[in-house]
């Protein structure tokens, strides 16, 4: 269950320098809280209440048909007006919304008017192909500017964008593409990543192949590389975008913004979950904008004059919310990076934040462990002194890297932001704003009008120190709709293991200052290297090539990555176990999977550990490839 030890009870606490308290934007949390517990409803008006709306809300939380919960009911909205239309109206149309560089050294920027512009003639272009409000369109891209910018184009035009992460392979764009049932799809020929080219459109090309129904493909020209260009079904971006059909019938570059209903979904995010299956999250217009940009707000910080980088990929929902939609929706100017932090050398990633003067880092465990391993000399060797805030998440921080990100990165002046949430969550929900006390490993406490516990299995809050479920228990604006074509799976998911508060999946203590530590997830979902990844997908991928009959995968401790995969394999008759099977197994998952999913290890084994009924006991597996006690096992037949 634990993935790196966290301490329980660090003897630290850092408290804020009077600096970074005085200009927090929320000096009083505990002063709001307590207004959002008296009214959430209010609350909640007051924080959508920044943002532009075609008409007003009727109702703030209609919560008459729990657990699909809806927000700004009767609101018109679209989230685009208040990223870019906005903006553009006023000083900022001139201000940098994005600032990109390539992994060769290549800089692209985009003031807001620029890249207004280059969403309103995307737009057109898709409205022009046939794409309606409702549609999905599937984008596939590496880390570029015309990755944020298609997602715009689709919300702009009422579109449902599915991204699926540059780093997925065949099989799991494919399954992403047919549950979506996109028609259009937007790629690019490749990426750059750690100095090699990244075959993009040739994996989009198979996957097309296995699933069907797409109509059009566009894509983008970023590294030049050979690419196959099917006629008739595949587009040029830049073709296109010199059509005279990109500046509409009116001759400029103007496209109307789709007047949209609050709850219209505005995007679908599939993530893994305890079924083979991925499972598509719908978020919307409405709630969702509230949500993510009161917490970027509030949480960051961000002014006018900052520099706001964070290194997720827009694929995930940390680049949905937090590189894509929140910093607009702030009028910020964020800083976006394609490739490796190591690349070609380990001080990549100091040597741009010196370089572009970032006030604001936001990043994964992970990459401070990865980076921390190079020393403090790569770092050291430039002015980081622009930096004024930190942040994490994707999984709980180890101490010894909490506190190197402080000390070397942050200068012992930055408060580390250690922010918990997901995919579902759609914004932060259990996270320190400026002012908090921080401690080492936890995320704090939960956001205003959030209210979180930690439950036994009888649903029961655990004593303050003890291991539990971590549950939340109020709605918020930027919560998952449902699932998909499947909101029985949303019901089952999330709020059936305690009837009428939303279930995480994760374990978690809360200690005797209501501080949260979180401590992993408690279902088949593997973090590895703040990924989230199923077993099951794993485990299907394996059993697709031909050697394999059975497959179990499950996380192992890593000191990088967090997690990593080790998979045991069960041979069909006949097969010889070889080195060489190994290493054509991990190809494969790579393959059908992304370099994300390739296992640290696999191990041929002649049986697996099962439940009477079936069900292969990932926990006995576990136990036993740690050497620890393997638990109850009364249901285990071998
Ligand atoms: C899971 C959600 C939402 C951002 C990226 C991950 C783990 C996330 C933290 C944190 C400890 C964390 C949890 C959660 N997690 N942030 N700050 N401390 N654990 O989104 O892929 O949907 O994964 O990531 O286990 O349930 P996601």
């Amino acid at each position: 269950m634990a993935s790196l030890s966290v301490e329980q009870e660090p003897l630290e606490l850092y408290t804020p320098s009077a600096e970074v308290k005085e200009s927090a934007f929320i000096k009083d949390r505990a002063k709001v809280t307590e207004q959002a517990r008296k009214d959430l409803e209010a609350f909640w008006a007051e924080a959508a209440s920044e943002y532009e709306w075609f008409s007003p809300w009727e109702k703030v939380l209609d919560d008459s048909n729990k657990p699909f919960y809806q927000w700004f009911v009767g609101g018109k909205v679209n989230i685009v007006d208040n990223c870019l239309d906005r903006h553009v109206r006023t000083w900022r149309r001139n201000k940098l919304a994005i600032i990109w560089e390539g992994e060769n050294g290549e800089v692209r920027t985009f003031s807001y008017h620029a890249l207004n512009r280059e969403v309103c003639m995307f737009a057109n272009i898709l409205r022009s192909m046939g794409v309606h409000k409702g549609d999905r369109v599937t984008i596939y891209m590496g880390r570029i500017p015309e990755l944020p910018i298609a997602m715009l184009a689709c919300a702009k035009i009422g579109a449902v964008h599915s991204v699926v992460y540059g780093g997925f392979s065949v099989e799991a764009l494919h399954g992403r593409l047919e549950d979506s049932q996109s028609n259009v799809v937007i790629t690019c020929d490749g990426g750059r990543m750690n100095g090699k080219l990244v075959e993009l459109k040739k994996i989009a090309d198979e996957a097309i192949r296995r699933a069907g129904s797409v109509e059009h493909v566009i894509v983008v020209r970023h590294t030049g590389q050979e690419v196959a260009m099917e006629a008739g079904r595949d587009y040029w971006y830049h073709d296109l975008m010199a059509l005279p059909i990109a500046k509409s019938a009116a001759g400029s570059s103007r496209c109307e913004t789709e007047v949209m209903d609050a709850e219209d979904p505005l995007f679908m995010l599939y993530t893994s979950g305890t079924t083979g299956k991925p499972k598509a999250i719908v978020h919307t217009h409405g709630g969702y904008m509230v949500g993510v940009g009161t917490t970027l707000k509030w949480v960051f910080d961000l002014r006018d004059e900052d520099r706001w980088w964070c290194t997720a990929d827009p694929g995930w929902i940390t680049g949905h919310s937090y590189i894509v939609y929140g910093p607009l929706l702030l009028g910020a100017t964020s800083f976006m990076y394609e490739g490796a932090p190591t690349y070609p050398y380990p001080n990549r990633w100091w040597s741009m934040i010196e370089k572009y003067g970032i006030n604001i880092l936001y990043t994964a465990p992970t990459a401070i462990r990865g980076l921390m391993r190079f020393g403090e000399a790569w770092p050291n060797r430039h002015d980081l002194s622009s930096l004024r805030l930190l942040g994490t998440v994707g999984e709980p921080i180890n101490p010894e890297a909490w506190r190197w990100y402080h000390r070397v990165i942050g200068k012992g002046r930055s408060p580390i932001m250690d922010t918990w949430w997901q995919t579902e969550t759609g914004m932060f929900m259990i996270t320190p704003m400026p002012e908090t006390p921080l401690k080492p490993g936890s995320g704090t406490i939960p956001f205003p009008g959030i209210e979180a516990d930690v439950y036994d299995e009888t649903g029961k809050p655990v004593a303050p120190g003890e291991e539990g479920y971590l549950v939340l228990k109020t709605p918020w604006p930027a919560m998952l709709r449902t699932i998909y074509k499947d909101p029985d799976r949303y019901v089952q998911q999330y709020w059936s293991r305690f009837p009428g508060v939303y279930f995480t999946g994760d374990s978690a203590r809360k200690d005797a200052d209501g501080y949260f530590w979180i401590i992993g997830r408690v279902d088949d979902v593997i973090k590895v290297s703040g990924y989230r990844l199923g077993t099951a997908e794993i485990e299907s991928a394996l059993v697709s090539h031909p050697a394999v009959a059975e497959a179990a995968a499950i996380g192992l401790p890593h000191e990088i990555k967090g997690n990593a995969i080790h998979a045991f394999v069960i041979l069909r008759a006949g097969i010889e176990p070889s080195e060489q099977l190994i290493s054509d197994l991990k190809a494969h998952v790579v393959h059908e999977m992304g370099p994300i999913a390739n296992p640290e290890r696999i191990e041929i084994v002649t049986s697996l550990p099962k439940t009477r009924s079936g069900k292969i006991m990932r926990r006995v597996l576990k136990a036993r490839a740690q050497g620890l006690p393997e638990g109850d096992l009364s249901t285990l037949e071998e």
